[in-house]
């Protein structure tokens, strides 16, 4: 493509003004394949599109994503013109708009436009399907001890009140297979199953699962899956349809790097008229996913934002970005790998694991081990001591370079050897 089509083609989707003055200059071509303009150099110029704070590394990129400069300035801009316009916009402009980003995100992550709606968070999303699936007194559902709090105090909530009974199996840190994995959870399926939760991601390991494959077993028996993707979306490539599984929930403010305060919940069209809404809503609209989504008048610029932070990850490549956040975890835990004292606690296998990884150091308390991280080595981590795991999470990010990731690698080796 000659250059100038291609800046054409960005400007089209209003990217143009994403491009920094450094890579300006450089040859768009080149800096997408490659030719002149070294993998090593294109990380760079990411790492300088982050205002980063100075005073520690950051490895808690879990949390959320910190937004890049070229999304943030859109981001301030949107906040401004809905200031600016005020009700007119709400009134006229805002459903319009809404569609856009929905039809956006839908092709993002592959799904039915029909079948999606923004909400606030993960948390959000599966709670409101959950809370509103029209449990009856015996039903059960089952999910891992490693899922995420929120949603596991959610199906608690459910079974008393009504009457539900919940199932919770332990996944292995380390699997032999993804047939090991399948055969947990259906191992606890009877006639009286109907919902499964599956995390594509384990926040506190890093680790995979593997949700296509539980799905496809699941639906031999007729039961449901609802999937966690809080850290999947935007962090490796994943398409909807090829998961085939009945309800998706995601926080676009952890890897997607949109504003905090973004999500999203894909429903399959078959289950949408059954699921209750939150907040009650007109009953023309029960077969549509629409339903769902009243949630009153709340901070629309940064929902506004998520189509600037996927143009974003358009730039970047979605698996460019998961090669990267591999490679980064990779480098790392390859380093301390047979460390004495260190405990790896993420998987090993390719395919297992992306960008999240953990670690834990014999005899040293994990809440003791961020901190000597943060005082001595100004590292930044989560101490994870929860479901058996013992340790610090690291996430690195876009911006995370091997020079930090090697004053890391010097500080586990350190501590490790008291
Ligand atoms: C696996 C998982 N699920 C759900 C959530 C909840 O995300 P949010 O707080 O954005 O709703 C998190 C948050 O870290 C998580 O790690």
């Amino acid at each position: 493509m000659k250059k100038r089509t291609f800046l054409k083609k960005l400007s089209a989707i209003g990217l143009s003004g994403f491009i920094p003055n450094k890579i300006n200059n450089t040859n768009l071509e080149d800096l997408n394949h490659g030719k002149y303009y070294s993998e090593n150099n294109f990380w760079k110029t990411v790492r300088s599109q982050y205002k980063l704070n100075s005073e520690f590394i950051n490895l808690e990129n879990g949390y959320y994503n910190i937004i890049p400069n070229p999304v943030m300035i859109k981001y301030k801009k949107l906040i401004s013109k809905i200031n600016y316009e005020g009700s007119y916009y709400m009134r006229n402009k805002l459903e319009i708009d809404e569609s856009k980003i929905t039809k956006n995100l839908a092709e993002f992550i592959d799904c039915n436009n029909e079948e999606l709606i923004i909400t606030r968070n993960t948390t959000e999303s599966l709670d409101l399907v959950i809370s509103g699936y029209p449990w009856k007194k015996n039903d059960e559902a089952i999910f891992a001890d490693h899922d995420y709090g929120a949603m596991k105090d959610m199906f608690i909530q459910v079974s008393k009140r009504y009457g539900i009974k919940n199932k919770i199996i332990s996944i292995p840190l380390h699997p032999k297979s993804d047939q090991e994995i399948v055969e947990l959870y259906e191992k606890q399926i009877n006639s009286k199953t109907k919902l499964i939760m599956v995390c594509h991601m384990i926040n506190i390991t890093g680790q995979i699962l593997p949700v296509k494959k539980i799905c496809k077993m699941a639906a031999n028996y007729g039961v449901e899956v609802m999937v966690d993707g809080a850290h999947a979306v935007g962090q490796f490539n994943l398409s909807i349809r090829d998961l085939n599984c009945d309800y998706y929930g995601s926080s676009l403010h952890k890897w997607l790097a949109a504003p905090l305060g973004t999500g999203l919940l894909y429903i399959k069209k078959k289950n949408i008229p059954k699921i209750w809404p939150l907040f009650a809503t007109s009953t023309k609209n029960l077969e549509k996913i629409k339903k769902l989504n009243h949630k009153g008048t709340h901070p629309v610029h940064s929902k506004l934002a998520i189509l600037c932070a996927i143009e974003y990850q358009n730039w970047l490549g979605i698996k460019k970005k998961e090669k990267r956040l591999r490679f980064l975890k990779d480098y790392w835990i390859n380093k301390i790998k047979g460390v004495k004292n260190v405990k790896i606690n993420t998987p090993f296998d390719k395919l297992r694991a992306c960008g999240i990884g953990n670690f834990g150091i014999k005899s040293i308390e994990p809440s003791k081990l961020a901190d000597i991280l943060l005082k001595d080595y100004k590292i930044y981590t989560v101490a994870i001591d929860e479901k058996g795991v013992k340790g610090c999470r690291v996430t690195p990010n876009l911006f995370t370079n091997t020079t930090e990731l090697d004053r890391l690698v010097y500080a586990i080796k350190k501590i490790a050897n008291f």
